[in-house]
Parts: structure tokens; sequence; C-alpha cells
């Protein structure tokens, strides 16, 4: 079997230190334990030695690099964060261009490239993840590479009128068919993939995901990420998420809890998603005290402006709710900025009546999977889920919905918290079996297979 090399900006190989890791993790360092492979990337720390520091821990090796202070700010900060985030998000109004951010993009890029090129052997399958490292195949072409390179897209693709935007926009999808194999969350980004092949380049869609730009072939496909079911079902009736479960028991004292869970970031829809609540709130005065939305949203990438800036709206937005509909005893809101292990996450699903997942744009979305997997089979709660959400794709079953409507998110809440136990296991049955069916090592499986077939 051949060697897999996995190169990411953030890499969460197993350390000594870390605790939990996340379903992404979990599979990759299979892969990587069973192939003898070597996880690269960003140490995500500032440092001027591009030295890669090797570790290896149970079995599995990483690599991570420092990067100098301004490569942090115009490649991780300007141009993965504040560029391509943003218009992959279809948030033209954010997005800003800044000729030193694409310089640091590539820089950084190159910089990856020269520090790996020497660790691949021949035979080495090459797999590249998201936004941050879409020129880094090309760059380790220029290294002499003929290995097999594959790159996976965490986020949407965005439309290509968007995409347009970006003043060198023909030459980072070039740099994409220096891989072999390109592969998307969804048939939807495949399609607007394949829409600015045909119209930008002239290039031609043929069987089995093939496509031609002038002389080069490769395959582009959707290959949705899953969970790691088995392990999270097995946690989610461990002995953490069951003290996590009862606590939220407790103190929910008889009343439906309703629970969000997202990275503090405007693509999430948390103000609209608060906007939902609020209409829920005034139109359903009979509710009142016999419901609560609790929203974690620990904060993210806090050195860019647009961040810093929905977190002071939600600040604003949580207090006006609560100053508005809240009692002596009873508090409509619970927004809490901290992240919590995925174990203790479980248990707070499973408590929930209904699971509100409303992104504005999102490429999958795993707290929806993670929300299904968890619930009391006999008893399960009620996934509400963004119509934009990749994950719709797959969870057909829950209710879905258009996040920028608060009408549609209060009739949504009032529809999961009324619907009859025969309606609501009906929905989750499922959805849980294709959970299960399509988790992480599904997906690693059938990225790899596709990598490997020549
Ligand atoms: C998204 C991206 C990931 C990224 C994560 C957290 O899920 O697809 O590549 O790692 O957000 O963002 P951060 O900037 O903290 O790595």
């Amino acid at each position: 079997m051949s060697r897999l090399i996995v190169i990411s900006n953030r890499v969460q190989a197993p350390t000594e230190e870390s605790g939990a890791q996340g379903g992404l993790a979990v599979a990759l360092t299979a892969a990587l334990r069973s192939t003898g492979g070597v996880w690269f990337g960003w140490s995500g720390e500032v440092g001027e030695t591009t030295e890669p520091r090797f570790a290896t821990y149970d079995g599995v090796t990483s690599a991570t690099v420092d990067l100098p202070e301004q490569d942090v700010e115009e490649y991780y900060d300007g141009y993965a964060n504040r560029t391509l985030w943003p218009l992959f998000h279809y948030r033209l109004g954010l997005t800003e261009f800044e000729r030193d951010f694409e310089g640091g993009y590539e820089r950084v890029n190159r910089v990856f490239s020269d520090v790996i090129a020497p660790h691949i052997q021949p035979q080495d399958l090459v797999w590249v993840h998201d936004y941050h490292m879409i020129p880094l195949g090309w760059f380790l072409r220029q290294h002499g590479l003929t290995n097999r390179l594959g790159f996976f897209l965490h986020i949407p693709w965005p439309p290509t009128r968007l995409l347009t935007a970006l003043p060198q926009h023909r030459r980072l999808v070039e740099a994409l068919f220096a891989y072999d194999v390109v592969g998307f969350q969804t048939q939807e980004w495949l399609e607007t993939f394949h829409d600015y092949v045909v119209r930008e380049m002239g290039g031609c869609i043929g069987e089995d995901g093939e496509i031609t730009v002038g002389g080069r072939t490769i395959r582009a496909i959707a290959c949705p990420i899953g969970i790691d079911a088995q392990e999270f079902i097995a946690n989610a009736f461990g002995p953490e998420a069951s003290s996590a479960f009862d606590r939220m028991v407790t103190s929910s004292a008889g009343r439906s809890l309703i629970v969000g869970v997202d990275r503090l970031d405007y693509s999430k829809g948390l103000e609209e998603r608060f906007n939902g609540y609020q209409r829920y709130l005034e139109t359903h005065a009979n509710a009142h005290s016999n419901v609560y939305l609790l929203q974690i949203a620990p904060p993210s990438r806090a050195s860019v402006q647009s961040y810093r800036d929905i977190r002071e709206k939600l600040d604003a937005m949580s207090g006006r709710i609560n100053g508005a509909f809240a009692d002596v005893d009873w508090v409509p809101l619970r927004y809490v900025n901290q992240g919590f292990p995925r174990t203790m996450l479980a248990g707070i699903y499973r408590a929930a009546r209904v699971g509100l997942v409303t992104p504005l744009r999102d490429g999958m979305n795993l707290v929806a999977k993670e929300f299904i997997a968890a619930q009391d089979p006999e008893d399960p709660g009620v996934l509400i889920l963004s119509r934009f959400a990749g994950a719709a794709e797959q969870l057909q079953e829950a209710i879905i919905v258009n996040p920028y409507s608060p009408d549609e998110i209060a009739d949504a809440i009032a529809r999961a918290l009324s619907m009859s136990l025969d309606e609501r296991k009906a929905r989750w049955n499922p959805m849980f079996e294709g959970i299960v069916r399509n988790d992480v090592n599904w997906w690693t499986d059938k990225f790899c297979d596709a990598l490997a077939a020549d």
C-alpha cells in the first residue's frame, strides 16, 4: 500500500498533550498510521525557521513549520481568511482584494512545497486539503514530482460570476489542474466548478468526472465528508456525554432545549438565527418559559475585523433578546462563547429537542451529522437545517429552511417542538443510517481510491 502524505494548514495529528480529536483527524490519522505516512502543515506558531519539526506519536508522524509574522498576516489572516473564505461563502461585500495577500499566499505555498518535496517518495499518494493550499500541487510539480496528487476542498465552490471578481481567478483554478483528483463536498459545488471550467477555460466535462482543459485531464468528484460515526455514537453514550446530558436535563427544569453549536463566523447565520428565534418568541407567547435556546459559539479568527464585528453584533442581539423577553425565572437565550469537547457536546445534543443548524453557506456542516448521531433512537430530537449547508444534500429528512427568513425559522421551531414521536422517528432513522453508512472512513476510502486509480 502506498504511503499517504497529508498536507493542510492545520495539523491535527495526535500529540501527547492533545485530547479528543475531531472526526477528520481520527480518519486521517488512521490512514496515516496504516500506510506509515506523514501529516505536514503549519504549527500555528510565528517563527523564522522553516525547518520542519518531525514528531511521531501513537504511530503517526507529523511535520510542522512555523511561519514568519508577515506570512501569517498575508497568507492566513489575509488571503485565506479575508479573501478566499468570504468569497467562497458568497460574501463579496466582505471580501478584501490586496496584492500583498495574494503574494503572501503564493509565497507560503511555495515555501511549503520546498519544505515538503524532499520528503516525498516516488510511490507516495499526496492529499492536500482546503483553500489555504490550492496552489501547493502546482508548486510540488515544479519540483519534478510525478506522484498522484489529490486536493479536497472543505468549503463551497463559488458560482463563476462571483469567482471572477477575484483578480487572479484563472491562475488559482489553473493551479488545480496540477492535481490528478479534485474533490468537493457536494454535487452542487462540483457543478459550479464545471461551470467555471466550461465558461472561463473552454474545458470539456467527460465521463466519470473527467475534465479536460487544453491537453490536461483530471478527475473532479463529489465526495461528502462524514463523521466518525461508530466512535461518536459510542462516546455519546459514554460517561462524559451522560454527565453532560444529566447536567442539561437538570438545568432545563422541564423546558425544551433548542441547541446551536457553531464557530463564531458570519457564514454560520447566527444573526439571522437570533432573528428567527426572536420571531418565534414574538409569535408564540404561550411557549415562553417552556423553551430556551442554547447557542454555543466559540470565537474564531479574532485578528480579522469582520469576525470582531459579528461578535459585537451578537453580543448586542443576545442582550436585547434577553432584555425584551426574560422573566425572573426564565432566560430565553443562553449565549456561550466557549468551546466544549465533542463528547460533552454529544450529551448536550441528546438532551435537546431541536438542533438548529442554519448557516447562510457551508461546505458541509458536521454539527448537523453529530446532532443526528447523538440522538436517542427511542426519542429523537428534530434537526432544523439550512438549505445552504452542504449537509442538506444528504440530510433531506431534516426540516429544511431558508436561513435568511425569520418566519421560516420561527415556523420550523414551532413545528419541530410539536412534532409527534412517530414523525420524529420516521425522519431520524434514514438520516442516522446514512450517517453510519457514509462515515468519515467511507469518505477517506472513496477519495483515496479515486486518487490511487490511474
Ligand atoms: C473550516 C475550514 C478548515 C478550518 C476550520 C477552522 O472548517 O474548512 O480548514 O481549519 O474552518 O478555521 P481555522 O481558521 O481556525 O483553522
